[in-house]
């Protein structure tokens, strides 16, 4: 007779466990609560999650025993990191942390082992912030007129001043390195050679998909003109 023997090897069984994190970049608004998503197969006890920065291996969370480890928490993420426990059974083993800043973002590892296995993903955080509502400031000289706004917001964003027929005007820009708020401080301004200007200033930041645009024309303001005399 003929008998056909099956050999059970093992190796099939130690790449079943996996872990699940986004594969593109996560954007985070400064000051937001952060939600840092990672999956994985469920199975009975013996959980053990631990949340890491790859870039220097700093604890950002843990959980093994049953319950919050955070005797080596990094003093960084004190009392900002949360995992919901109800969540594990059902595989989600995802991270919020709160008030994003920018030393915050950067790569993650959501290490996961259980009965069934052991694994790692890696979630990229990205930070912006919205650039705020843009102050404007007007200035007479004899010779010619500086219309000037400043905002805070991160990243770089795309400046432009556009004339009446929607040139692109030439300006001047400064943008200061981001500060410890993490906040990119932009100073922008177009030099008038007539009173009788009329001009768009127009910002966009792309991460976050904002576009600002405020038109000035001295018939228009309700902004204090500061004369210059020189
Ligand atoms: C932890 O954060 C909460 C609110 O986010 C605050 O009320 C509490 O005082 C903080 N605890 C410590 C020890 O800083
Ligand atoms: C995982 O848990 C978080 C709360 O910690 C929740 O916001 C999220 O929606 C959950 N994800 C899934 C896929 O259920
Ligand atoms: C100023 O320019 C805008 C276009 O940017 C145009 O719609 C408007 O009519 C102009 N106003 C004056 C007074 O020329
Ligand atoms: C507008 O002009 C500036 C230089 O004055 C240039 O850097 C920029 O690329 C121009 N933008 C467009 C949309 O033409």
């Amino acid at each position: 007779t003929f008998m056909l023997v099956l050999f059970c090897l093992p190796w099939g069984g130690y790449h079943s466990f996996s872990v699940t994190v986004p594969s593109s970049p996560v954007l985070v608004v400064r000051g937001a609560t952060a939600l840092l998503p990672c999956e994985f197969e469920p199975n009975s006890n013996a959980l053990v999650i631990t949340w890491q920065r790859e870039e220097d291996a700093r604890v950002v969370h843990s959980f093994y025993y049953e319950r919050d480890q955070l005797e080596r928490q990094s003093s960084d993420y004190f009392n900002r990191t949360k995992l919901n426990h109800e969540e594990f059974t059902k595989g989600n083993a995802s991270l919020s942390i709160a008030s994003f800043g920018l030393k915050d973002a950067g790569k993650y590892l959501c290490i996961v082992s259980n009965s069934k296995g052991s694994d790692r993903g890696v979630v990229h955080l990205v930070y912006t912030a919205f650039y705020s509502e843009p102050r404007l400031s007007i200035l007479l000289k004899s010779t010619d007129v500086t219309v000037q706004y400043e905002t805070e917001g991160y990243p770089r964003p795309e400046v432009m001043w556009l004339g009446s027929g929607g040139q692109n005007l030439t300006d001047h820009l400064e943008v200061s390195s981001a500060s410890d708020g993490g906040l990119f401080y932009l100073k922008s301004s177009y030099i008038a050679q007539s009173p009788a200007f009329n001009v768009t200033f127009t910002l966009k930041n792309p991460a976050v998909h904002q576009k600002l645009q405020r038109h000035v024309n001295p018939n228009n303001q309700n902004v204090p003109m500061i004369n210059i005399i020189c």
